[in-house]
């Protein structure tokens, strides 16, 4: 494969943003009524209506945890600055807010071949870039399934599987012998010493290897090279959001912000240097650095008990890394399917739903599926998928119903609790305007999300120009263009 499409999605500024049929103005608050009840009611999802209406009733009551409204949105963007200001200053905080010593963004000068890793999900990609005036003119991708047992096992095997994927790539390439810059996307928490290296604080998503926590990953990939024989010179480890930005500011200088939403949930973006504690490395002429917030894991000091419902806790218990990066396990796609399975089986436990669905049936692409169809007023797929995930259980269009509205608070609620950590940042950049670029399936698939989050972060963040920006392969172009920065600022130091 060859040659990189860059996605765009169209600006979508305060002017256009519409909540439930109301036009919102640039302060955030409703043109038709600017009572504070008002603001309140335009994070709520819609009643669920049946015939059955004490059923309907009862369903609402069961879930009305679930359904969050504005003023618990503001304690909770209150409750994330106060641990983002810890985190920077490195006091304890749910917040690992990482230096990730990426001082600017690309200027255009950007040059070179590079070779791009993206290790985050269950695929592990392997990329030759080329880079020329900062546009991206070749790319070859390699995907390489890393099964469970790997993920599982022991860092050492991991990593010796990512070298030999990398030898695999290059001879397929006939490159062997050719010297190559790399970038490594490492997207796990990190404690960095620079831009190249750092250690791996915990594992998270469906990872889980032995004997990494601690360890320099740039360094062991390194090592893992070199025994292949292979020169290869890591120059760069960063975390998805990080590429994301990158890629994102490559497109337009607006962008400051990068998140990913996808099978997990995190976001970067420029901070002033002067209000980030953690350096290694001498900063005197950098005046901003992107800092990776790492907000799957907000709340898991519990700071954040008042939103946690019986839902989470099951779906936590239920989850390969209990207790941690709770709050990734509210918004990501790797969750989300989790969260309507067990909404269901608790209905069904009181006698308000027909069956219990199986564990591990429900993906987050049913939901977005049961989403597209109540935008729709359909039910035929909904009843379809029910029907695969409850077996012979009898359904009928009341319960496609119930599990499309389920499925609309559980969606909901995520984009309500994402866009408070982007509107959060938002606030404290006081830039006239800021591009958030995004990648992710969740993002890319569900066909709700990006219009919900438009809406709260512009009710969230009143008065803060924003637009959302679909930009993809932050793990490639991204860690290339970085890769490419990183040897500008090497020519550049004194
Ligand atoms: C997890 C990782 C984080 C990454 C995110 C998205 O939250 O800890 O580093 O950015 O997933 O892939």
């Amino acid at each position: 494969m060859s040659a990189a499409v860059e996605s765009h999605q169209p600006r979508v500024g305060l002017e256009e943003t519409r909540v439930n049929g109301h036009q919102v103005n640039g302060n955030g608050h409703p043109e038709t009524n600017g009572d504070a009840q008002r603001w309140e009611d335009l994070f709520l999802p819609p009643p669920l209506r049946l015939d059955d209406k004490i059923r309907a009733q009862k369903i609402e009551a069961r879930l009305s945890k679930l359904r969050l409204c504005g003023a618990t949105l503001r304690r909770v963007a209150q409750v994330f600055e106060e641990e983002l200001e810890a985190g920077l200053r490195q006091l304890p905080s749910s917040l690992q807010m990482e230096n990730t010593y990426v001082p600017e963004m690309p200027d255009g000068t950007e040059e070179g071949v590079f070779l791009a890793l993206d290790l985050g999900g269950t695929n592990f990609r392997v990329m030759f870039i080329e880079l020329e005036n900062g546009n991206l003119v070749r790319q070859d991708v390699k995907q390489y399934h890393i099964h469970e047992a790997l993920r599982l096992g022991t860092g050492e095997d991991l990593f010796n599987f990512l070298a030999d994927c990398v030898q695999d790539f290059v001879i397929s390439l006939g490159m062997e012998n050719a010297a190559f810059s790399l970038g490594f996307t490492f997207s796990f928490p990190m404690k960095q010493h620079s831009i190249s290296s750092g250690e791996l604080i915990t594992w998270t998503k469906s990872f889980n290897c032995s004997g990494l926590e601690g360890v320099d990953v740039a360094a062991l990939l390194q090592r893992c090279l070199r025994e292949r024989g292979l020169d290869i010179t890591v120059r760069v480890l960063l975390n998805d959001t990080t590429g994301t930005l990158v890629a994102g500011a490559h497109i337009d200088p607006e962008v400051g912000i990068g998140v990913i939403l996808g099978t997990g949930s995190n976001g970067c973006y420029m901070e002033k240097v002067s209000r980030v504690q953690h350096w290694e490395v001498a900063h005197e002429r950098v005046r901003d650095v992107a800092v990776d917030v790492e907000w799957g894991a907000f709340g898991d000091n519990g700071c954040l008990h008042f939103i946690r419902t019986e839902i989470d806790e099951e779906v936590d218990a239920r989850s390969l890394l209990q207790r941690s990066f709770t709050f990734e396990k509210y918004i990501s796609g790797k969750y989300l399917g989790e969260l309507v399975t067990v909404v269901l089986a608790t209905l069904a436990r009181d006698g308000l739903f027909p069956a219990t669905p199986k564990p591990g049936f429900l993906q987050t692409s049913h939901v977005s599926q049961m989403e597209a169809e109540n935008c729709e007023g359909e039910v035929k797929q909904t009843l379809e998928v029910l029907r695969g995930a409850c077996g012979a259980a009898p359904l009928g269009v009341s319960d496609a119903l119930v599990a499309q509205y389920v499925a609309h608070v559980i969606s909901n609620r995520a984009a309500q609790l994402v866009s408070v950590c982007i509107a959060t940042l938002l606030r404290r950049m006081e830039r006239p305007r800021v591009g958030v670029a995004v990648d992710g399936s969740l993002f890319k698939h569900h066909p709700r999300m990006q219009e919900h989050m438009r809406t709260y972060i512009s009710l969230l963040a009143p008065g803060r120009p924003f637009f959302l920006m679909g930009a993809e392969d932050g793990s490639g172009k991204g860690s290339a263009l970085t890769a490419a920065i990183a040897a500008r600022l090497a020519k550049g130091a004194p």
